[in-house]
């Protein structure tokens, strides 16, 4: 069983339209700040939210579902980040949209497994044997390569490391090299090598260079105490998935007919109910003996009503299993057929997973909360924009929607432009209004004109 050396799988996700958000901006009693954080207003769902962190945190959470519902462009997702980002980084959060389980190759409860896993985290804390200090000599040796041609290859890395005890010269392995190659290691930064697996972590960089320039973005570490050569605590952050992706990898061989297969045809790695098993029983082993800590993430599920009733039962089991993480479901959605069933009911939940949900409403906002986030965005996007270009903004958004507001604001700095302007004036706002009419207009102007489109 593999578990050291994992790497991670973290879903990279695209948020632009939210890097405004950096956290629920409550206050210590946990009350919202009119506008803190990037978010503004919602008051009464982000307190709840915060509720929600603190009940995460104590570990008080689990099983339970959260549901944000709200009419399109209320700030349910720009919520489910911020939760996600309060908890901190370490904590895995994991977004999917509902329509994701429909594959043609994976079945649907398989891809909600693996959503579940990704949103699970496990810190394993481990006593390695380590040569850690500060680096005072890299010196790659090279020589002439072994196949031929012209080229010259590395033959070992001659590295000094020294520690507030000592200095050792270590001899290593061309692989190393090309780690601390990835790692950016230079002279003078503070990094530790694992002796049995060659992994370079870089720490940062010593803070006897720390003088060297006022302004950096680099993180000074103190010269490790101790000898060079030494056992040292390790913490690793991975999720149940990412060990699960580990130990599924096709074991090949070294010898060329086995690379050669894999090549040819290759092997579709398969997570299977067994392999999770016993990577669970291996976890709650290490759980045990005080090797590892369970850390609960978030699942965040948007457009909840593409769900369909299979999952749901599904859903209903898996949440009550010993290791799961908190779920939060979106839905923009009213009275809906459950897919799957001609059943009507709210936001297409079956009643019984409805019941296992906490429920937060995100009410429209009101103009001036509009303008306010227009404005965040504005200076988020790099934008100038006159004070009365914003109130034309937040007219507009008490009849439209909150999402088209956001959305003006690219072509009527465009417009601007054009003019030859900077500055986004309230014409700019008008002229973009007109060029781009929104949704509800939109519906209205085909009702009118029904019979020049075709049914
Ligand atoms: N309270 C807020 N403060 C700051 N920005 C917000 C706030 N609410 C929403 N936004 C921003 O407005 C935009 C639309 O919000 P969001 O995407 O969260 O809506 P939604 O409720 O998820 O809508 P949908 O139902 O269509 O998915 C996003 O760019 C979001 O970051
Ligand atoms: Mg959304």
């Amino acid at each position: 069983m593999k578990i050291e050396e994992v790497k991670s799988s973290a879903k990279t996700q695209r948020v632009s339209g939210h890097s405004h958000i950096k956290g629920l901006g409550l206050d210590e009693n946990g009350v919202a700040i009119q506008s803190a954080a990037g978010l503004v207003g919602q008051t009464c769902a982000r307190e709840n939210a915060g509720t929600i962190v603190d009940l995460i945190r104590c570990k008080k959470m689990a099983g339970s579902g959260v549901l944000l519902v709200g009419p399109p462009g209320t700030g349910k997702t720009a919520l489910a980040l911020a939760i996600a980002q309060e908890l901190g980084s370490k904590v895995p959060f994991c977004p999917m949209v509902g329509s994701e389980i429909y594959s043609a190759e994976i079945k649907k409860t398989e891809v909600l497994m693996e959503n579940f896993r990704r949103a699970i985290g496990i810190r394993i804390k481990e006593t390695k044997e380590v040569y850690e200090g500060e680096v005072t000599e890299l010196t790659p040796v090279e020589t002439e390569n072994p196949m031929g041609g012209y080229g010259k290859t590395v033959s070992h890395v001659i590295i000094g490391l020294k520690t507030a005890k000592g200095t050792k010269q270590l001899k290593l392995d061309p692989s190393i090299y090309q780690s601390l190659q990835k790692e950016k290691v230079e002279v003078g930064d503070v990094i530790y090598i694992e002796s049995n697996s060659g992994a370079v972590k870089r720490q940062g960089r010593s803070d006897n260079y720390a003088t060297e320039f006022d302004l950096e973005a680099e993180e000074y570490v103190p010269l490790p105490k101790g000898d060079v050569h030494k056992k040292k605590e390790v913490v690793q952050d991975v999720t149940l998935h990412d060990l699960d992706v580990a130990n599924a990898k096709p074991q090949g061989g070294q010898d060329i007919m086995s690379m050669m297969g894999q090549l040819m045809k290759p092997k579709k790695t398969e997570i299977t109910d067994k392999l999770r098993k016993e990577i669970n029983k291996v976890v709650n082993g290490y759980i045990d003996q005080g090797i590892a800590e369970l850390v609960p993430g978030v699942l965040f599920i948007d457009e909840v009503q593409m769900l369909d009733i299979e999952t749901f039962t599904y859903l209903n089991r898996s949440l009550e299993s010993a290791i799961a993480p908190i779920v939060i479901f979106a839905t923009n959605r009213g009275h809906c057929n459950i897919r799957g069933t001609d059943i009507k009911a709210p936001h297409g939940i079956p009643f019984d997973f409805h019941t296992r949900l906490i429920t937060i409403k995100t009410p429209p906002y009101v103009k001036s909360e509009i303008q306010q986030i227009a404005k965040i965005r504005a200076v988020t996007e790099g934008l100038q924009i006159e004070d009365e270009a914003l109130a034309a903004l937040g007219e507009l958004g008490a009849t439209t929607t909150l999402r088209y507001v956001v959305q003006l604001l690219t072509p009527a700095s465009l417009i601007a432009k054009i003019d030859g302007r900077k500055v986004i004036q309230k014409q700019d706002v008008e002229e973009a209004a007109e060029l781009f009419i929104d949704a509800k207009s939109s519906a209205k102007i085909l009702i009118e004109n029904s019979n020049l489109f075709m049914e």
